[in-house]
């Protein structure tokens, strides 16, 4: 096992931050992993996979550990259902891809979200209707003390919107090393009730649509409207979505009658923070080589050689603008390393 030192994490986080890993090691097995764990000549350890969820804002002092674990098999099936294994290093999309050329039904909506398997989980990444936790059996994870692998249920999880144990009371204390995942070999159920969708199915002129149509439904949206990390360097939405109260949000309905909104039970409503920040003026606005994206605003991107802390001064400059015309406090969904 190679330990390298002094290596740029400009090509391992999607927002494209170039900052220096004094030292960094891939990680190809479980076995690896506990070594390396172990190794007290490199007490402290930061863990990146996909990258896709990070704002990296100074060098890494910290052993960089790149989690590489590659595999899918199937675990356990029957006529209707297929359980699979995934290890945490393959990249999300791929594994959509796989499921969709053996008509494994589940990952549909979820196409073209950046990132790894192994992160999946702690954000539960959600898109179009559908979130992890709805195709989510379990996951296993090595705990970063005693270096055991603990298997971890769906309810251990505690997942919640762009939340789970792992933003939490697990945080930093394990590593994601698979995850398994129930999909439907027949019957499957379709979620094209999202807006959006629907209107794109219209266009492609499907009428009965299948798991494969919905995916490049769900791939045409995004890319009309999301920036392809390899050309604009970003994280995709950068901020959650605010959840206000009943009260909150008929106040900021009165003042503002048009202002979107999905209604989650009679007193939680959810505003996208992309109109937000649209309507402060921030839209497709560029500081330097930091920027908020022209199409979709919740969104912040690199246009190439930005800092990190550059785009956390911006993402601070929106949060107070939005705070003040709003009265709503912004919170990052992106994992900030400071
Ligand atoms: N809007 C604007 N201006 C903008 C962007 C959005 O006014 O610049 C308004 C529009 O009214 C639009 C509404 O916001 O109809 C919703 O926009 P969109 O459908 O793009 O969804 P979102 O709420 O902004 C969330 C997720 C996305 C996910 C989409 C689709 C969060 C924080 N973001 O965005 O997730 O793809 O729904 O399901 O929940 C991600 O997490 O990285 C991500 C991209």
């Amino acid at each position: 096992m190679e330990i390298k030192d002094n290596i740029s994490l400009k090509p391992y986080n999607t927002f494209g931050i170039d900052v220096i890993a004094k030292h960094f090691v891939e990680v190809t097995g479980l076995a690896q992993l506990q070594r390396l764990l172990q190794l007290s000549a490199y007490p402290d350890k930061f863990i990146i996979s996909g990258g896709s969820n990070m704002l990296l804002t100074k060098d890494i002092e910290a052993l960089v550990m790149h989690i590489n674990l590659k595999g899918i098999r199937i675990v356990e099936e029957d006529q209707e259902t297929v359980t699979i294994k995934i290890m945490a290093g393959e990249n999300w999309h791929d594994l959509v891809l796989w499921t969709l050329d053996h008509d494994y039904g589940g990952l549909e909506n979820l196409s073209l979200i950046p990132g790894n398997t192994g992160t999946a989980p702690i954000q539960n990444i959600g898109a179009y209707g559908v979130e992890l936790k709805d195709v989510f059996v379990g996951c296993e994870a090595m705990n970063v003390q005693n270096q055991e692998l603990q298997a971890f249920s769906k309810e251990d999880c505690q997942f919640g919107y762009r939340d789970s144990i792992f933003k939490n009371k697990a945080k930093g204390k394990y590593i994601i090393t698979s995850v398994m995942l129930k999909l439907t070999k027949a019957n499957h159920k379709l979620h094209t009730f999202y807006g959006a969708i629907e209107d794109e199915l219209k266009q492609m002129n499907v009428v009965t649509p299948t798991i494969r149509d919905i995916s490049n439904a769900v791939v045409s949206i995004r890319s009309k409207k999301l920036p392809d990390p390899k050309e604009i360097g970003n994280s995709g939405s950068f901020f959650k979505n605010p959840v206000v109260s009943k009260k909150t949000f008929e106040k900021l309905q009165k003042k503002h009658p048009n202002v979107p909104f999905y209604k989650m039970d009679d007193d939680t409503y959810k505003i996208p923070t992309g109109w937000l920040i649209e309507q402060c003026g921030f839209k497709g606005k560029r500081f330097g080589d930091a920027g908020v994206h022209e199409k979709q605003a919740l969104v912040l991107v690199n246009y190439g050689n930005a800092r990190g802390v550059e785009i956390l001064e911006l993402a601070e400059k929106v949060q107070k603008t939005v705070a003040t015309k709003f009265g709503i406090r912004l919170f990052p969904e992106v994992n900030i390393i400071k």
